[in-house]
């Protein structure tokens, strides 16, 4: 067998871990990492070592589903003692960079009042030396300028951190990402090897061209029982769909959540992959499903259900480049997606509002991305224009329709889309869900709730399609999809608000016989 040609099975899947914690930027970029180890894991560590089974029991409660508890049983609790002892053994520098951020901050506040910086200078803790710059906006409020690229150069990005899990897609939902770290299992194949390995390019490019075990086997680095382990996933016959390229004309083909497949004989865009991998469950697209190169992939924003590193890390050796919005630079809640994921071997593309990438046949150009972040400043976010086959369509994501007048912008620039696709989460999480970690000054929960992950309502969802122009609209990345269930946490049914918006938009839409849809498991339109 070790020199047969074989297949990847459909059905593999990939959890890249970060201490054992899911990886997402917020635990890979090293600023945002350290604070989210220091301020969000290691408490929540020490929270279920006191008391395991309210954790176990609050995470098997529907009303607290996507709140911050570990799901682990309490027989295990010794071994989530043991990696909250390693995390402050191995990584007590970056967590005193974090409280070297924090301190920072803290005299920015006091200090910082408009005059000078330069004496603060040395006055900041001495693991931020080098890696900052202060400085004013001109109301003379004072920041910390991160410089990222260096500090992926200093011991505060420790690349030994991460870890990959391979096991089969069972069907079953997994732990919620944010909060329950990973263990070992004898059924995963555990590797302690970076994001960046080749091995693992190798390992999933074999989904589409065969290899040999032997080959995969030292591309990976693997011992005896680790290849056995491997081999298991390995099979004779590729499960490749026979209808994943097209012949003539154009496609779009959803795979749920925000992830969209936009295909010409000639070229093939992916949008915020986010893919299945259960081949037998005949309801959605999977991997099976996606054409063998992808010219481009374009990510959205920094969100965790976007950029979903479990499918990236599955595509990275058949994608031309990975396009992200360009963030800006250095602040503190804007970590880089393109220092983030170039660190993780991709070949990454950053883009700025109204840049334009062409590929074979067609181009793509960056549109502005409104709202959606709790009002912090984060820039590193960006809707799409994709104009293929004759055809414009419009990838909306998260953004938000707060001025509507962004997309008569858009409309002046590029005219007006075929196809628009909105997402309407208009009541999503509160700013400390997601943020907590980055807020060095504590937040009342009545300021933290009146800023929401919010997209668009079913008025601003409506003027948007004014706006553009827009021909059909459909409504996708609302997290609906069983399959999500450890990223989104969604439970949503008929009377939740965000379904009654868009229920109304679909009336809206109807009154003007515009083509819509509340885009659930899969989709096709072809031309
Ligand atoms: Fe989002
Ligand atoms: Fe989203």
């Amino acid at each position: 067998m070790a020199d047969e040609q074989l297949f990847l099975r459909s059905k593999v899947i990939v959890e890249p871990l970060v201490d054992r914690f899911f990886a997402w930027p917020h635990t890979i970029a090293p600023v945002q990492a350290a604070m989210n180890l220091a301020r969000l894991q290691v408490p929540l560590l020490e929270s279920y070592l006191q008391s395991p089974q309210v954790h176990v029991a609050a995470s098997n409660n529907p009303e607290l589903r996507g709140g911050y508890f570990i799901n682990i049983p309490e027989s295990r609790a010794d071994e989530v003692r043991d990696l909250l002892d390693t995390i402050r053994r191995d990584r007590a520098d970056m967590l005193r960079f974090a409280d070297a951020i924090a301190a920072g901050q803290e005299i920015l506040r006091a200090s910082a009042t408009g005059f000078d910086l330069t004496p603060l200078y040395p006055k900041l803790p001495a693991e931020l030396g080098g890696l900052v710059e202060l400085a004013y906006d001109t109301d003379n409020q004072a920041q910390l300028r991160f410089m990222e690229p260096l500090v992926y150069k200093s011991d505060v990005y420790a690349e030994a951190r991460q870890s990959v899990q391979l096991s089969f897609e069972t069907g079953i939902e997994r732990p919620f990402i944010l909060s329950t770290p990973r263990l070992p299992s004898p059924d995963v194949l555990e590797l302690g090897i970076p994001f960046r390995h080749p091995g693992l390019e190798e390992l999933f490019k074999a989904r589409v061209r065969p290899a040999t075990l032997r080959h995969l086997r030292e591309a990976l680095e693997l011992d005896d029982a680790q290849a056995v382990q491997l081999s298991a996933m390995l099979s004779d016959r590729p499960s490749l769909a026979p209808d994943r390229h097209i012949e003539g004309g154009g496609r779009i083909r959803y795979f749920g959540h925000a992830c969209l497949v936009l295909q010409t004989p000639e070229a093939a865009i992916v949008t915020d992959p986010f893919i299945s991998a259960d081949s037998t469950a005949g309801d959605r697209y999977t991997l099976d499903d996606l054409p063998d190169y992808i010219d481009l992939v374009l990510i959205t924003h920094g969100h965790q259900d976007h950029i979903v590193l479990e499918t990236l890390l599955q595509l990275r050796g058949r994608v031309g480049a990975v396009v992200v919005p360009r963030s800006s630079r250095g602040n503190l809640c804007d970590p880089s997606m393109g220092l983030m994921l170039s660190h993780q071997g991709f070949p990454v593309i950053e883009v700025d509002d109204f840049d334009e990438i062409p590929f074979p046949g067609g181009k793509v150009t960056a549109t502005p991305f409104l709202g959606e972040h709790c009002d912090l400043d984060i820039r590193a976010k960006s809707t799409y224009w994709a104009e293929l086959a004759g055809k414009n369509v419009f990838i909306g994501a998260d953004s938000s329709g707060i001025d509507p007048t962004l997309y008569r912008y858009i409309k002046g620039h590029l005219g007006t889309a075929d196809y628009a696709f909105l997402g309407m989460e208009c009541d999503g999480a509160p700013l400390t869900w997601l943020y907590q970690a980055l807020l060095t000054i504590p937040i009342p929960k009545k300021m933290s709730d009146s800023r929401k992950l919010s997209g668009s309502n079913a008025e601003q969802a409506a003027a948007i399609m004014t706006e553009l122009g827009a021909k059909e609209g459909y409504i996708y990345a609302m997290g609906e999809e069983a399959w999500l269930g450890h990223v989104m946490a969604t439970t949503y049914n008929e009377d939740t608000y965000q379904i009654k918006q868009i229920n109304e938009f679909l009336a809206w839409c109807s009154e003007r016989d515009i083509k819509a849809g509340h885009l659930f498991k899969q989709q096709e339109w072809r031309w």
